[in-house]
């Protein structure tokens, strides 16, 4: 039976440039798919930047530009990576596009409408600094659940709980160092705590879509199912899901909320929608029948699978909002959620953030095979939720042993025998004893099942376990002897012949893998593209161009350790990491709106901890006014205060007073920290050069 399949991979966010994660990612999703169509399906692959949210925000005000226009930066440079790794989807698109907001309007009025939205008044945290409520990631603090330190405000990257900011331990404001007050606000809700949505999804998760397959991996299942868990006086365990941020915010405005908008998580799977609409509205997306796609039409066929590929930090989203929100705004539901784990560089994880590990782009520049990644990435990932080290040693060993030493050795081997001795004319022979007891028939078909289960490191076995056998199978038959013996000639045509044949199935078993070494050595088989509905005959072989090279050990190297700083060529090809959105950053500003800041040099006094807080110093500032200061101060985790009594610091002397918990605090005192940095952060108050007095002007 002919499947129709709409495919997508997790939406990267359009602060950044990919890093080999998102790559692979899109080779994985990328083999699938090609293997998917290979056997005839109808495969509709589409992607998108994941536009909106706080940082993108912030991060595109601290350049002085609108997030528009930052979007717009980073993906312009999508391109290069996509078709520089042969990742070939059907359409790039972005949450930020009319077509995604039409679509998450109106799934949100059809949840609203299902009684599925309420409204309540929370408790949020701003950040009494910048003056705004501070978005999840920009409150760090430590996990409730495993005590992690440093994790971000919506869910912890060590044991992948997800909870509200509120919930963690001496939260910090990352923009501002500041501690976060609490401050009542209007919040939009997705009731994923209702019963109809409990009922749906602990069907849903034990489901199975039209082709048999599980919607969910078993170790994916059983994350899911706990999450899923009645607690003990049989109460939902799922919360309810907020959904609304504040402006200012870069989002899709919520409909009759005004100064309300969605957060990015709920836009962005929307988006998956979007950019298949856009895709559709093309007039590009064809239907197995060749007719133009209809989106609405593609969606409302029962028949149609939807295919997420995704890594396993946002299974939570997929597994259960996701599919809770399509399912009660009357859509298609989620078919197959492939989850993968995560390529690391030497054992260190690739972050997001830190943008640790080897660059695509340097590996493309530097002229290294995209295929050697494709292959690589293939041959360690197996359809479970297993991490796999990017490990230069085996890269080199599977490429050059696997792809050079066995597979292209059978076509190179042939090659030169064919053309001189027979003009490039290769035999049918049909199915002779020689050909089926190399077993071909049996392992494409194992070959079939390990690509539909996404277990292509199973591929990679099987193909490589072929190739030796056909490599064997040359050597006993020793070709070059034959060669010398007019009476041998047959015989050595049907070694020649036979070990085409395989090399040629071999291709066809590889192509979803290594799509432009697949086509040049279809080229060489003069065969046609190989695909897996017909049986395709090698007739003559022409003539043999070197398929693939060797890695270089120097290549990887450059690779793995790039050339120091001081060579201009390795600044352009190593950028250095993006500094963290905002944190680090600001507009620029005139010297009238740094004169505005009256800083001073003071003494301190007095310092004395405050009862009730575990952050606090309570300090007493001469700042030469002829009058104390009272200046609360977050450092008492840095300083026992008897340390700071008469040291002289900066401090900002006409800052709005402001009411504390605790007393008035007329100013704030200068300290340097590293507030998103990991590890504990340091915080060092400025302390000016000897010979500066109290109420000096700092400017
Ligand atoms: N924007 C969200 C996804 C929204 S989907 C509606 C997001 N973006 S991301 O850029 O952080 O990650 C995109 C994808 O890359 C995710 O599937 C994530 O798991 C994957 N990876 C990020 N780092 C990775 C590795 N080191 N290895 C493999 N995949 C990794 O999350
Ligand atoms: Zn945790």
């Amino acid at each position: 039976m002919l499947r129709t399949l709409f495919v997508t991979t997790a939406l990267p966010y359009a602060n950044a440039p990919f890093h080999v994660g998102h790559m692979m990612e899109y080779i994985q999703a990328d083999i699938w798919v090609r293997f998917m169509r290979l056997c005839g399906h109808t495969v509709h692959f589409v992607g998108a930047d994941d536009a909106h949210g706080a940082p993108i925000m912030l991060k595109a005000e601290a350049e002085g530009i609108t997030p528009r226009a930052l979007v717009e930066r980073v993906a312009a440079e999508r391109p290069r990576y996509l078709t520089g790794f042969h990742v070939a989807f059907d359409h790039w698109h972005s949450s930020d596009s009319p077509e995604n907001v039409e679509l998450s309007q109106s799934i949100y009025r059809a949840l609203r409408a299902e009684e599925l939205i309420d409204v309540r008044t929370i408790e949020q945290f701003f950040d009494p600094v910048k003056q705004m409520f501070l978005p999840d990631r920009y409150i760090k603090g430590e996990c409730p659940n495993c005590h992690s330190k440093e994790q971000n405000g919506d869910n912890c990257e060590v044991c992948g709980e997800v909870y509200a900011p509120t919930d963690l331990i001496n939260p910090v404001s990352v923009l501002t160092g500041a501690t976060p007050v609490l401050r009542d606000s209007e919040h939009y809700f997705f009731r994923l705590s209702d019963v109809r949505c409990q009922e749906f999804l602990n069907h849903w998760v034990e489901g199975h879509s039209a082709s048999g397959a599980a919607h969910l991996q078993p170790e994916v299942r059983n994350k899911v199912r706990e999450w899923l868990r009645l607690d003990e006086s049989g109460k939902s365990a799922l919360s309810d899901w907020d959904i609304s941020r504040d402006a200012p915010y870069f989002g899709i405005p919520i409909p009759d909320a005004p100064g309300k908008y969605f957060y990015v998580w709920l836009d962005a799977p929307i988006a998956y929608l979007a950019s298949l609409k856009s895709y559709c509205d093309s007039g590009r997306a064809r239907a197995a029948d060749g007719s133009v796609q209809d989106f609405d039409a593609l969606l409302a066929d029962p028949a149609t699978e939807q295919v997420h590929f995704i890594g396993k930090d946002i299974i939570y989203f997929h597994s259960l909002f996701w599919p809770a929100m399509l399912k009660f705004s009357g859509r298609k539901v989620p078919d197959l959620i492939c989850v993968h784990g995560f390529i690391t560089a030497s054992g260190e994880k690739m972050s997001k953030s830190r943008g640790t590990g080897i660059s695509p782009l340097r590996y493309l520049e530097l002229g290294l095979n995209p295929e050697w990644l494709r292959y690589y990435v293939a041959a360690k990932l197996n359809g479970r939720v297993e991490d796999f080290d990017f490990a230069p040693d085996d890269f080199m060993a599977r490429v050059n042993s696997d792809l050079v030493g066995k597979y292209v050795n059978i076509a190179s081997r042939c090659a030169n025998f064919l053309a001189d001795q027979f003009g490039g004319e290769v035999l049918e022979l049909g199915e002779t004893a020689a050909w089926t007891e190399l077993g071909a028939a049996a392992l494409g078909v194992q070959v079939r099942e390990a690509y539909e289960a996404r277990d292509t490191a199973r591929v990679a076995r099987l193909a490589m376990g072929f190739a030796d056998q056909l490599n064997q199978y040359f050597d006993a038959a020793k070709p070059w002897e034959l060669a010398r013996d007019p009476a041998q000639r047959q015989r050595l045509h049907e070694v020649l012949s036979i070990s085409v044949r395989g090399f040629c199935d071999l291709t066809l078993w590889l192509k979803p893998i290594l799509p432009a070494l697949a086509a040049k050595a279809e080229q060489f088989l003069g065969c046609g593209a190989l695909d897996w509905q017909h049986r395709s005959v090698v007739r003559r072989v022409n003539a043999y161009e070197h398929l693939m090279t060797r890695v270089v050990e120097k290549q990887l190297d450059a690779l793995i350790n790039p050339p120091d700083a001081q060579d201009p060529k390795a600044l352009k090809l190593a950028p250095k990491p993006a500094p963290p959105p905002a944190a680090d950053g600001a507009a620029s500003i005139t010297i009238d709106d740094f004169n505005r800041i009256d800083l001073r040099v003071a003494r301190i006094v007095s310092a004395e901890s405050v009862e009730g807080s575990t952050k606090l110093l309570r300090l007493s500032l001469d700042a030469g006014e002829g009058r104390l200061r009272t200046v609360f101060s977050g450092i008492s985790a840095h300083y026992k205060p008897e340390d700071l009594l008469g040291r002289l610091t900066v401090m900002v002397a006409n800052l709005a007073p402001r009411k504390m918990k605790f007393g008035l605090s007329e100013g704030m005192v200068l300290a340097a920290s590293a507030a998103d940095e990991a590890g504990e952060p340091g915080v060092y108050l400025l302390d000016p050069d000897s010979g500066a007095e109290p109420g000096m002007r700092v400017r």
